[in-house]
């Protein structure tokens, strides 16, 4: 875990392994950026450095100096937020989260750092310390005993002037939890499947309560216990593996609470497509397919080490989708948590499966509102690329919000609509509903689906992070490669948003 905080002495004054301070790209010259308080110096010296090694102040280029006079730490880390004026001290957050991101992810050997980028309040200030957390985030893998243990960063101190201001200081405490709590999400993304499966990550969610000052209360439902409850869409999807599924609820319900938020996360532990059996290539990666359940458990955590006046419940859909003889054949019917049947088409649509139990389990409780998160449908890349989530919903009005969320965390998301034209390509001569539609549209026909599995009357949104989640490409400010613990930021601004 990464200890944020903030500090009023000047930064070069701080002792740390590194401080970071911003470059501007200043007519493709890089030039120190506002807010880094060195004396002149020390100042004179940077600048010197950069012109010497080129520097162009560019978005994501990191450049690291030692030795600079006047400074206490020994690495000067440079990183670039892009085009602006040496004297520009409003930067939009996601430039700051990135920046910051980007020259944390750059460090090796150092434990303590001083980030001095441009500030103008809690939020900068908030943006700046959750990048630098965030970019701090290393897996540790699956090691043998031979391996040496990486030393990564354990202190983030931002420097503010404002340090002393309740906000400001609220906003550090809040940016240490949300990096912490995506950095949790990317370790469950991260874990290899033959680790997590249902029980494991069940067993995971309690070590973590355990562990934690503000404890949430959870809940298992075996496989016994599904099948009698009726929850036709997890045993269908779990029957073919080893591995048995689980459905588990997070609580986190504080006295007086506000309103009540329900999340539901997609949790496959592994995808094979089941007998609609995934070519080699697309298996790949599947691992992450449990990334949405991942976020709603790293969010309810959240939410209560925040002490946030809202009741949140997370449900965890989770199994695995293996083929074999016991697994789902395409043309069986199965019967939902809420007595609707469903043709099942294609078993490597298993998620709408297993969420729209979910659903029906969280309406239950008649929350004020419902979000679903999950890597549902390649579609959701077609249409909108490796990084923007799709956001769907039943009211406008609440679709906005989720995005408005999203929007505040530095998540992409775009609003998608649900057209009720493509309603009828889920009708079924067999069952009350087919379960896929046409390949045109899939994210919107999986939206669609899910929607027939939420109360009326219930705001509910969709957001579908299959590019979002895993980051199969480099690394980029504070997104490392694998688990990116996307959604996390977003589903824990909307719950804030409900405290009031
Ligand atoms: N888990 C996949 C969706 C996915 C694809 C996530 C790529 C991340 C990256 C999902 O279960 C799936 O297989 N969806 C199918 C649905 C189809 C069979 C209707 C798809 O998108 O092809
Ligand atoms: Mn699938
Ligand atoms: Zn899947």
């Amino acid at each position: 875990m990464t200890t944020v905080n903030v500090s009023d002495r000047p930064a070069h004054d701080l002792k740390a392994d590194v401080l970071v301070l911003a470059t501007v790209d200043t007519d493709g010259k890089a030039a120190l950026a506002a807010g880094h308080g060195l004396p002149r110096g020390a100042a004179t010296h940077v600048a010197a450095q950069l012109a010497a090694l080129h520097a162009t102040g560019a978005a994501e280029e990191v450049l690291t100096i030692a030795a600079v006079p006047g400074v206490a730490a020994a690495r000067v880390v440079l990183t670039g937020l892009g085009k602006a004026s040496a004297r520009t001290t409003a930067f939009d957050h996601e430039v700051l989260r990135r920046g910051a991101g980007a020259a944390s992810r750059s460090l090796k050997n150092a434990t303590r750092i001083v980030v001095a980028l441009p500030t103008t309040g809690a939020e900068s200030v908030a943006a700046v310390a959750e990048g630098a957390a965030l970019g701090a985030y290393r897996y540790a893998g699956v090691r043998g005993p031979s391996a040496q243990p990486t030393k990564g960063v354990t202190t983030v101190t931002v420097a503010t002037s404002d340090a002393r201001v309740k906000a400001v200081k609220a906003a550090a405490t809040r940016a240490g939890i949300l990096a912490d709590a995506k950095a949790y999400a990317r370790d469950l993304v991260n874990t290899p499947p033959n680790q997590l499966f249902p029980q494991s990550f069940a067993d995971s969610v309690k070590a973590r309560n355990a562990a934690a000052t503000a404890k949430v209360t959870i809940k298992v439902l075996d496989e016994k216990a599904l099948e009698k409850g009726g929850f036709g869409g997890i045993v269908g999807v779990g029957q073919g593996s080893v591995n048995p599924p689980r459905m588990v609820t997070l609580t986190w319900n504080p006295p007086r609470a506000k309103a009540s938020v329900a999340l539901v996360g997609k949790g496959i532990t592994f995808d094979s497509g089941g007998l609609n059996l995934k070519p080699a290539a697309s298996m790949l990666g599947m691992k992450s397919d449990m990334a949405g359940a991942a976020a709603v458990a790293a969010t309810v955590f959240a939410a209560a080490e925040l002490g946030l006046p809202v009741k949140v419940t997370g449900y965890l859909c989770l199994a695995e989708n293996m083929p074999s003889g016991t697994a789902q054949r395409p043309s069986d019917v199965v019967t939902m948590r809420n007595g609707t049947t469903v043709e099942i088409l294609d078993t490597d649509a298993e998620g709408r499966m297993v969420l729209g139990d979910g659903i029906c389990l969280a309406g239950e409780a008649k929350p004020d509102a419902i979000v679903d998160i999950a890597t549902l449908t390649g579609a959701q890349m077609v249409a909108l690329g490796a990084r923007v989530a799709g956001i769907m919903a039943n009211e406008d009005t609440f679709r906005d919000r989720v995005g408005t969320a999203a929007a505040s965390a530095g998540e992409s998301a775009w609003p998608m609509p649900l057209p009720t034209d493509l309603r009828s390509q889920l009708d079924s001569s067999v069952a009350d509903l087919a379960h896929k539609g046409e390949r045109w549209g899939g994210m919107l026909t999986a939206g669609l689906f899910l929607r027939e599995f939420v109360t009326e009357g219930t705001p509910w949104a969709h957001v579908d992070i299959a590019g979002p989640s895993y980051n199969e490409g480099s690394p980029w400010g504070y997104t490392p490669k694998g688990g990116t613990g996307f959604g996390v930021g977003t589903l824990l601004a909307l719950v804030e948003g409900y405290a009031g």
